[in-house]
């Protein structure tokens, strides 16, 4: 592939491994982040990494001049329970950040913009069915309430300036390279970081909640396949692997990682974060008709590499 790619939060968990891989495809990638919730370490050799502010439309209008054929925008505050504390840097850094960027990217007649929207638009949704994406979304966090705002500027942008955009939704990201240290963002890369330091497991919440856990890997693919997909241009779809998983199985499943039979003996419980919602996995029709890569790494498989990788994880927090 040729031409260059702009990676908003290529400095975080998924946007770094996205900027490995669109390198690895032949991609040029320009990174820009302002390293709050990622490092300067996580962005591949090969990158550009300009560290800068989204919200900061001077530092988008300052980017290098290139051939850009798509902007891959994950820079975000990417914390539901962090939402509540200061909603305004939600909308500040997802809203008015990706309102900056799409104008950059109108402006420089940047190919394509692939958004990662998020689960969390949907809230709570009917137990124990998948979730198709016309269901009536309720976000139950700022950080949602974002998310979905960006979805809706994405068609307006479509309708009135022709952007061409595509946003899957991600349900619970995990794997390599996930920050271990983050106590507050990643249900299972929090609990494995307890399990690293042999700490007990705090869970907050049910141990009967549910998510769909999508390895990152498979996320990756999806973004890469959008930026050469016209079919794909205007499409806004779930990214998950169908399969619903409840927390007592992820902690059982990642006990069994660390030689733990009992995993009740090694959890405690806490109540519930805030707009924390209760369960939900994708419906994957939509992804099968649009010809997107249907994730399909298997939450065992996913969990091997991950702890694998983890065990030689050397934690600051
Ligand atoms: N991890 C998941 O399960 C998940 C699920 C749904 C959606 N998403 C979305 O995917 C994207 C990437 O998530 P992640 O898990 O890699 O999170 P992350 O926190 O590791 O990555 C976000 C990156 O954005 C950067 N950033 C934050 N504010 C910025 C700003 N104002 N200007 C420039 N850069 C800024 C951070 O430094 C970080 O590197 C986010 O948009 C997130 O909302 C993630």
């Amino acid at each position: 592939m040729s031409g260059s790619v702009l990676v908003t939060g290529g400095a975080g968990f998924i946007g770094s491994t996205l900027a490995r891989r669109l390198l690895a495809e032949g991609y040029d990638v320009v990174v820009l982040d302002n390293v709050v919730s990622g490092a300067v370490a996580n962005v591949p050799d090969g990158c550009e990494l300009i560290v800068g502010d989204v919200r900061e439309a001077s530092v988008l209008a300052a980017l290098p001049k290139r051939d850009y054929v798509a902007c891959c925008h994950l820079a975000a505050q990417s914390s539901g329970e962090v939402s509540f504390e200061d909603p305004r840097l939600d909308v500040t850094t997802n809203v008015i950040g990706t309102l900056n960027v799409l104008d950059w990217v109108l402006e420089r007649g940047v190919g394509k913009v692939v958004f990662a929207s998020s689960m969390g638009i949907y809230g709570d949704v009917p137990p124990d069915v998948p979730v198709a994406e016309d269901t009536l979304p309720h976000p139950k966090s700022f950080y949602s309430v974002s998310k979905l705002a960006v979805e809706h500027l994405l068609k307006l942008y479509e309708t009135e300036y022709g952007l061409r955009f595509t946003a899957p939704r991600l349900f619970n990201v995990y794997g390599v390279g996930q920050d271990l240290d983050n106590l507050r963002q990643g249900m299972l890369s929090i609990y494995l970081s307890y399990l690293l330091d042999g700490e007990r497991v705090l869970v907050k919440g049910s141990l009967d909640r549910y998510r769909d856990y999508v390895y990152v890997d498979d996320v990756v693919n999806v973004f890469v396949h959008a930026i050469t997909a016209p079919e794909l241009d205007g499409e806004i779809f779930n990214c998950g692997t169908g399969v619903q998983t409840h927390v007592s199985t992820l902690i059982e499943k990642l006990c069994a990682c660390f030689g733990i039979d009992d995993y009740r003996s090694v959890v405690d419980q806490a109540p519930g974060t805030q707009g924390d919602q209760f369960g939900n996995f994708a419906s994957v029709e939509r992804m099968k008709e649009l010809g997107v890569p249907v994730p399909a790494t298997t939450l065992d498989e996913g969990l091997r590499r991950m702890v694998d990788w983890a065990k030689q994880v050397t934690l600051k927090r």
